[in-house]
This record gives structure tokens, C-alpha cells and sequence, in this order.
């Protein structure tokens, strides 16, 4: 019975798609004891995971050594590796198009080639984000075209993925998760399994109230940050520092989180997971204006970065045609190496034919190709800074020196205040949401 296959951990885990969430998510059930086979169709990936090689940050390659050794993990291309698992969780990626239109093309594509190697008393949970109906109405069509019946022969369920990459403090194995499936019994096997792996485990109940569970996270976030960006813009033009607004606000026990500005969202979630809701909810002849706005104003933030270089520049008596701009810190967030969506690609494609010359440095990125040019990250070293007549701060790694940064600088525009605790050569430096529009400075 797969209960007890569950239970007492004999059940053998099925991982498809081994990336920012599968990996560290096939990791997590084999620290815990479950057998795991993960499936990805990129060879060079799946070769990396049998040598017990990560390539993804919250995986480290000490414990995947060990597990691979230990034969809790392994990895393939072929989905005939998967025939034996009794639970198969789907972690492939659920991007938008040009058009901000969701492309759920991989979930379609795993599903289809999961229904032929499905067996009864197997279940299968989708963590990839999606839109509500998702599970019900799209994946478990597809899995009984293997004659089996969803609910009687198999089991279906959804349980969003919340794993923050880069997070110390949060991982897999103390995130509580949510889960919801197409049925009771679907539900119940979902909870029983995590619980091994989790904390804890909030059931819902339904399949479509775990993906919507997913989106409202998500889309909280994305609107709260289109707020305090909206915020930052107002501040400037007040001359008020926002951020000195956030930590008072902050000091409120309740009814208050702080949210920061910066240059705009970036990542595989924030930027994108809102426009399956929003894709969506036009079935139903609704439209969400929260999710409209907020995109207006995150995806603006690029071109206001552009923007305050440009006068920052040009107050300084520089022509921003002959300037030199160095750009610090290209991943979407701190501390980690994911550049998917990452604002810094929007302001280095809007600066290119406004300025003389762009060049970066990140130590978690080597090389940027973009369209029509690649760019090759520089040291950051003195030499480097004092050959550019802007220094951009996108990012905020923490391993960078910010005084060592502004005293090497001739111009320093910071996005996310990484620069706060420096106190010399502050007038060099450009603060965004810092009030620096106001013309009663
Ligand atoms: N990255 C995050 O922080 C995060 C957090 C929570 C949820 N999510 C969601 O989780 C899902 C996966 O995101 P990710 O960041 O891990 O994506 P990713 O691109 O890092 O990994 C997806 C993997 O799936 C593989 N793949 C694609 N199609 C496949 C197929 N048909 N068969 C086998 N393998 C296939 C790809 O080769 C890739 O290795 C997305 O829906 C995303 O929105 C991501």
C-alpha cells in the first residue's frame, strides 16, 4: 500500500525537472531517508547530479556526494527510470511569454510523458507555480490518458514550492508547505508525505487552493514592493529619504512589514508567477487591477534607474553620451547566482545607446550575453573603479566592500541603500527613493 510505502519511507520519490527547486527538493527526501530518482532532460545536468556535482546554490556538493554514494540519489534523462517511483513530484519551469502570457508548455510535455510510465497506486504532485485549475483541468486529463483513473487508480494533488534561494534562515526541510489535491485521499497521501520531510504541512482543501495559495503569496509580495517603489519615486521628488521612512514604519510591532525599493523584481517568481493569476481571472471576466499596477510601476523601475544615471551624470557636468558606467551586482537578488528576469539586463540593454560605455562586475556571474553583445565581468578592484565615471550599484551582495566602493568612485548610484553605513564621500553618492528629484534641495 502506498500509505505505508510513505510511512515507513520505503517509498521510492520520483523528481522531475532538477533545478532551483528540484534539486535541494530531491536532496531533502534523500537527508530524510526516501530513495530519490530525479529526471531532467538536460543530459549535462543529470550527469552533474551522478557525479555528485551541484550546480544549483542550496544543493550543496558535499551532501549530494553522499547521497549519490549512499544511493539515496540518482539521475536520468529516461522517464522509464521513474516506472517504480511511488510518488513523482514535478518541479519544471512555468515562464511567461514575450506577451506576459503564461507557458505551461513543460508541465503539458512532463505530464504527457509521465502517463506512460503511470502505475496505480502511485501519486503525482505538481510544485510547479501555475494557475488555479491547473492540476485538475490540464495535468490529470493528460495522466489518465494512460487508462488509469485519477482519485481510484492514482493520486493527484498540488503543492507550491517555497523554497527562497539564497535564504539561510529558510530551507526545504523548515518551510512549512501547503497541499491540496484533486480529492481526499490525494490530499491526506500529500500531507503524510511532507510531513515526513516538513515541519509542517497546512492542508487545503482543494487542489486549486494550493495553487491559488501560491499566487496570493506571490503577488502579495510583488504589490507591496510596487508600493514602496511608488513610495521611493514620491520621496524623491519630496526630497524625503524613504528608507529612513521604512526602519521608522518598521518600529511598529504590528500591521506593518517592511517591503524596499530597488531597480525593479527579478527571478523566476515575483516577476512573473502575478501574470498567471492575472492570465487567468480574464476567464471569469475579471480583471486584477493590483497586478496591472503593480507591473506598471516594478517594470518601470529600470528605466527610472536609467533615468537618474542620465541627470545624475549630467549634474556632474558629465555628457552622458561620453560617460563610462560601471555596473555592480547583475543577479536579481543578493547573495545569489540566478540572473533570470534580473533587472540589471533590462538597465544594461536601456543604457547601451545612451552612454559610451557599460561593463560589469559580480562574483557570481562570469559572462552576460544579451542580444547583440556579451558583456565579461571585471574585478572590483580600485583600477576598475576609477576608470568609470559612474559606479551603478543594482545588487547588494554582501561581500562587498561599500566604503572601499565609494572611496574608488567618482559617482555612485546605489538602488537598494547598500551604502547606508558609509560615511565618507556620501556627496558622491545618488540614493534612489533618497529624495534626490526635489528641487527644495
Ligand atoms: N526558483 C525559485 O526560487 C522558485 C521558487 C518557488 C517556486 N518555483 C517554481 O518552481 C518551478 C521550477 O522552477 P525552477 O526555478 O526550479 O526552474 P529551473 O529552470 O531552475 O529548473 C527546471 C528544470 O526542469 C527541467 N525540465 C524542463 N522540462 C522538462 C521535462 N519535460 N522533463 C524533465 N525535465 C525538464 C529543466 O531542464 C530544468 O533543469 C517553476 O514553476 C517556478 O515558478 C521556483
Amino acid at each position: 500500500m502506498l500509505k505505508e510505502r510513505i510511512e515507513n519511507k520505503k517509498a521510492l520519490v520520483g523528481v522531475i525537472g532538477l533545478g532551483y527547486v528540484g534539486l535541494p527538493l530531491a536532496c531533502a527526501f534523500a537527508r530524510k531517508g526516501f530513495r530519490v530518482v530525479g529526471i531532467d532532460r538536460k543530459k549535462g545536468r543529470v550527469d552533474s547530479v551522478n557525479r555528485g556535482e551541484s550546480y544549483i546554490q542550496d544543493a550543496s556538493s558535499r551532501e549530494l556526494r553522499g547521497l549519490v554514494q549512499n544511493g539515496l540519489v540518482r539521475a536520468s534523462t529516461d522517464y522509464n527510470n521513474i516506472r517504480d517511483c511511488d510518488v513523482v513530484q514535478i518541479c519544471v519551469p512555468t515562464p511567461v511569454d514575450e506577451n506576459k502570457v503564461p507557458n505551461i508548455s513543460y508541465i503539458v510535455a512532463t505530464s504527457k510523458k509521465l502517463s506512460r510510465v503511470l502505475h496505480p497506486d502511485e501519486l503525482v504532485i505538481l510544485k510547479s507555480t501555475t494557475f488555479p485549475m491547473t492540476t485538475r483541468e490540464v495535468v490529470l486529463p493528460i495522466l489518465e490518458k494512460s487508462g488509469l483513473k485519477a482519485g481510484k487508480d492514482f493520486f493527484l494533488a498540488f503543492s507550491p514550492e517555497r523554497v527562497d534561494p539564497g535564504n539561510k534562515k529558510y530551507a526545504i526541510g523548515n518551510t512549512p508547505v501547503v497541499v491540496g489535491g484533486i480529492d481526499e485521499t490525494s490530499t491526506e497521501l500529500a500531507y503524510l508525505l511532507y510531513e515526513k520531510v516538513v515541519g509542517k504541512v497546512k492542508k487545503v482543501s482543494s487542489s486549486e487552493a494550493a495553487e491559488f495559495t501560491k499566487l496570493l503569496e506571490n503577488t502579495f509580495r510583488n504589490v507591496n514592493i510596487a508600493l514602496v517603489n511608488e513610495f521611493a519615486l514620491l520621496a524623491d521628488r519630496m526630497g524625503i529619504n524613504i528608507w529612513e521612512v521604512i526602519d521608522a514604519a518598521a518600529t511598529k510591532p504590528f500591521g506593518f512589514m517592511p517591503f524596499y525599493p530597488g531597480p525593479g523584481v527579478g527571478g523566476h517568481c515575483i516577476p512573473i508567477d502575478p501574470y498567471y493569476l492575472s492570465w487567468k481571472a480574464k476567464e471569469y471576466d475579471f480583471h486584477t487591477n493590483f497586478i496591472e499596477i503593480s507591473a506598471e510601476t516594478n517594470e518601470g523601475m529600470p528605466y527610472y534607474v536609467v533615468n537618474t544615471v542620465i541627470s545624475a551624470l549630467s549634474n556632474t557636468g558629465i555628457c552622458p553620451k561620453n560617460a563610462s558606467v560601471l555596473i555592480i551586482g547583475v543577479t536579481f537578488k543578493r547573495d545569489v547566482s540566478d540572473m533570470r528576469d534580473s533587472p540589471s539586463l533590462k538597465i544594461i540593454r536601456a543604457l547601451e545607446d545612451k552612454v559610451s560605455k557599460i561593463s560589469y562586475s559580480d562574483p557570481f556571474v562570469e559572462k552576460i550575453n544579451l542580444r547583440d553583445s556579451t558583456y565579461r565581468a571585471l574585478p572590483l578592484n580600485e583600477k576598475t573603479l576609477k576608470q568609470f565615471d559612474c559606479t551603478l550599484i543594482t545588487t547588494d551582495h554582501s561581500s562587498y566592500d561599500y566604503d572601499f566602493i565609494v572611496r574608488n568612485s567618482r559617482l555612485v548610484i546605489d538602488t537598494r541603500n547598500a551604502t547606508k553605513k558609509v560615511k565618507e564621500g556620501r556627496e558622491k553618492i545618488v540614493l534612489l527613493g533618497g529624495g534626490i528629484f526635489s528641487n527644495r534641495r
